[in-house]
């Protein structure tokens, strides 16, 4: 795609919108990626179509899957357990997509076949360790044998083993991932879930009926999975991702007698932090209109402006608000009173140094803070959501982070001065109406 700049001079002006955002970004990745173990069809609407997705979609269909679009529709035509169809020395790309590239190997589990998997440069900069010691213990092989990124190769075992996994890190790529191979291996694997993170795989495994058990004991979560068990093509409707949402939640916050409605938004429990953190420091948001759809819940959001003060951020709001830190961060540097967070390393091992990037662009508009590895401090100052905001604010690439991008944009029709924030093609990769959403609801930018 060609790069682009975003030049933002103008503060945005009072606004009251009613509007919806695409498809949940992990759920669309799931759904082809859990419908690709189905026997028969499977359909979805509200699918998002964004880079990362469509990497998922290029990657399934090297594996000998057929995924077509009709209308409004993705239908995948699923061929069952063990249908992956693999050629020699294969390679897929998974270009930014951290999900894919962390969900997809377990699907690999019981292939013993080399398959490599490649990622752009901020993707094969991030972690792998998290999934390839749980995966060795099903008997998948890694290699080079110590390198934690990718590229790696990797290759199935002939007979996987079911394992039991004490999951403590919160990580819900991780548990997936490992879900995916428990569906693959014989016998009834056992993840115990110890800090709960966003739970939409196992909804979809359920929802589909794949043969999978959780028991909820004081202080885990069981994930029993009895793997080997096929399941049926499934009809799914995904609502819109909160992740995306979030920037506009931000955007209305912080603007004078404002009011957005964000319709049929996914508002699972497990990915609602945004929310409870908001609410914490004095947000008028308003939930309406729920209801279950596919197993996830849904709702519109009612967000009006607010005056919000700084809290403490309790740590286990952290894994359901990963993502929309970015936005929160903002927030926290415009806000009365001082924010402590905890627990947000890792931020930093994100499509980019999001923890790092941040503490940047609150220190360059004049926002004072205290990091730590794990932890930031931020002094907020009201006063800048007047929009008083003077001299020229540049925005680097920063690994071509599309969250980076979308904050750096909300920031500057919030703050005023003059912005000029690279790379900013970047929103494709989870959100590419954004520029079409913010036009929308009165934000002036130009394109170079
Ligand atoms: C995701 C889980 C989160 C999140 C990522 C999507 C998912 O990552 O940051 O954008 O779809 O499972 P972790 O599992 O590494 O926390």
């Amino acid at each position: 795609m060609k790069s682009f700049s975003i030049i933002i001079n103008n503060k945005i002006k009072k606004f009251n919108k009613s509007l919806s955002v695409p498809g949940d970004k992990s759920i669309s990745h799931r759904f082809f990626l859990i419908a690709s173990q189905a026997i028969g069809e499977s359909i979805a609407t509200g699918v998002l179509e964004s880079e990362d997705i469509l990497s998922t979609i290029n990657a399934l269909k090297k594996f000998g899957v057929k995924i077509i679009k009709k209308k409004n529709k993705y239908i995948v035509f699923g061929n069952g357990l063990n249908s992956f169809k693999i050629k020699k020395n294969l390679s897929i790309l998974c270009n930014n997509a951290g999900t894919l590239a962390r969900l997809l190997p377990g699907l690999l589990v019981n292939y013993p076949v080399n398959v490599s998997l490649l990622g752009d440069k901020s993707l094969s900069r991030r972690p792998m360790s998290r999934i390839i010691e749980p995966l060795k213990k099903f008997g998948m092989y890694f290699s080079p044998k110590n390198k934690k990124k990718l590229p790696l190769k990797i290759t199935g075992s002939e007979m996987p083993i079911p394992i039991t996994h004490d999951h403590k890190s919160g990580s819900s790529q991780v548990k997936s991932c490992l879900m995916n191979a428990s569906i693959l291996t014989p016998g009834i694997s056992l993840i115990k879930e110890y800090k709960k993170s966003r739970n939409h795989h196992e909804i979809m495994l359920k929802y589909a009926g794949a043969d999978i058990n959780i028991k909820k004991i004081k202080k885990y979560n069981c994930i029993f999975i009895r793997g080997q068990k096929n399941f049926r093509g499934f009809n799914l409707k995904i609502g819109g991702d909160i992740s995306s949402a979030a920037f506009l939640i931000g955007l209305t916050l912080a603007t004078d007698n404002s009011k957005i409605i964000v319709k049929n938004l996914n508002i699972n429990p497990t990915r609602t932090g945004i929310i409870t953190i908001f609410k914490k420091m004095n947000a008028n948001i308003k939930i309406k209109n729920t209801k279950t759809v596919c197993g996830e819940k849904i709702g519109d959001l009612i967000v009006e402006s607010s005056n919000l003060k700084n809290i403490n951020c309790p740590k286990y709001l952290v894994p359901y608000a990963i993502d929309e830190f970015p936005i929160i961060l903002l927030l926290a540097g415009i806000s009365s009173g001082v924010a402590t967070i905890k627990n947000i390393g890792e931020l930093n091992k994100k499509e980019s140094p999001r923890l790092n990037i941040m503490n940047k662009i609150l220190n360059q508009i004049g926002v004072k803070t205290i990091i730590k590895k794990d932890s930031i401090k931020i002094f907020g100052n009201p006063n800048l959501k007047k929009g008083e905001l003077k001299g020229k604010y540049k925005i680097s690439s920063y690994m071509k982070d599309h969250r980076i991008t979308m904050v750096s944009c909300i920031a500057a029709l919030v703050l005023g001065g003059s912005w000029n924030i690279k790379n900013a093609e970047s929103v494709t990769t989870s959100f590419p109406s954004f520029y079409k959403l913010i036009s929308k609801i009165g934000g002036k930018f130009e394109i170079k």
